[in-house]
């Protein structure tokens, strides 16, 4: 017997979503009702138990004070639906083409220094190998854009972001390059390694009950934004990552995976002086 279809749930539903009020927000209200039934059909299909609802409670909040509900909902898809959606409603309204979109993530930083077409991301403290990258920012029709900026970010070779990570100096790794007449940009930085969620955190926990790891492959995220034009939200990942099609966030797409060409450093002795 469904406890759910009964009229005294179904009140209790909207009692809970203020439906018997004119009070309020009526599209939180209505996603409410829909969700707070949604969950009630979960604990009635799946016979969940008072213990498993509370343990399910207990880790809500031991993500919340862990602050990892930025690396859940990626781990978890959501990020990548709601890429799939704006690239649907985008294809609807008739943009298509371009770079693609890919999620954010959780470690971007505003107010990364700006310099114009070129910067060095790392400060030299670090050693790695050195990544040189450069681009052209154009609009669909191929002419390029001045002025657009380029907001680029990183990890370093440990996999941690600066701010983060309080061991890095302050916008490590992470800078605002303003195009060129050409609309280009390059940039000089450290190749990043990939990372893991925090083998320890709650992001993990609940991987580890789904049997799924938890490791990103080394990947660049970029804002790109120009005046006139929509903002550009994607990633560039490192051909040859062991995790390359493997992502625990599910952000690796065709299209941002550039190729990475490796460039012998000449012995001292035949360096041109
Ligand atoms: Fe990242």
């Amino acid at each position: 017997m469904s406890l759910l279809n009964t009229d005294f749930v179904q009140d209790l539903l909207n009692k809970v979503a203020g439906l018997d009020n004119d009070q309020g927000d009526a599209r939180i209200k209505q996603i409410t009702r829909r969700v707070v039934a949604d969950i009630f059909r979960v604990i009635e299909d799946f016979d969940v138990s008072p213990d498993e609802f509370w343990s399910a409670m207990g880790y809500l909040t031991a993500v919340g004070q862990a602050n990892e509900a930025g690396l859940l909902v990626p781990g978890l898809g959501l990020e990548t639906f709601l890429d799939l959606r704006t690239d649907e409603a985008e294809k609807q309204a008739g943009l298509e083409g371009g770079t693609p979109r890919t999620i954010e993530g959780p470690l971007y930083v505003a107010g990364a220094p700006l310099t114009k077409a070129e910067a060095r991301l790392d400060d030299g403290s670090e050693q790695g190998e050195v990544l040189f990258m450069e681009g052209q920012v154009r609009d669909l029709n191929g002419a390029p854009i001045a002025h657009a900026v380029v907001d680029v970010w990183h990890a370093n070779t440990l996999g941690g972001y600066s701010f983060f990570d309080p061991s890095q100096p302050k916008f490590n790794l992470r800078r605002r390059i303003e195009t060129d007449a050409d609309g280009r940009y390059r940039f000089r930085s450290l190749l990043p390694n990939g990372y893991a969620c925090p083998p320890d955190g709650q992001t993990q926990r609940y991987l580890d009950v789904l049997g799924r790891h938890g490791h990103r492959p080394a990947h660049i995220h970029f804002f790109v934004s120009a005046p006139g034009f929509r903002k550009l939200t994607t990633q560039i990942n490192i051909d040859g990552d062991d995790y390359l099609h493997d992502d625990f966030a599910f952000a690796t797409r065709d299209g941002l995976i550039p190729p990475v060409m490796r460039v012998p450093i000449p012995p001292p002795s035949t360096r041109a002086v």
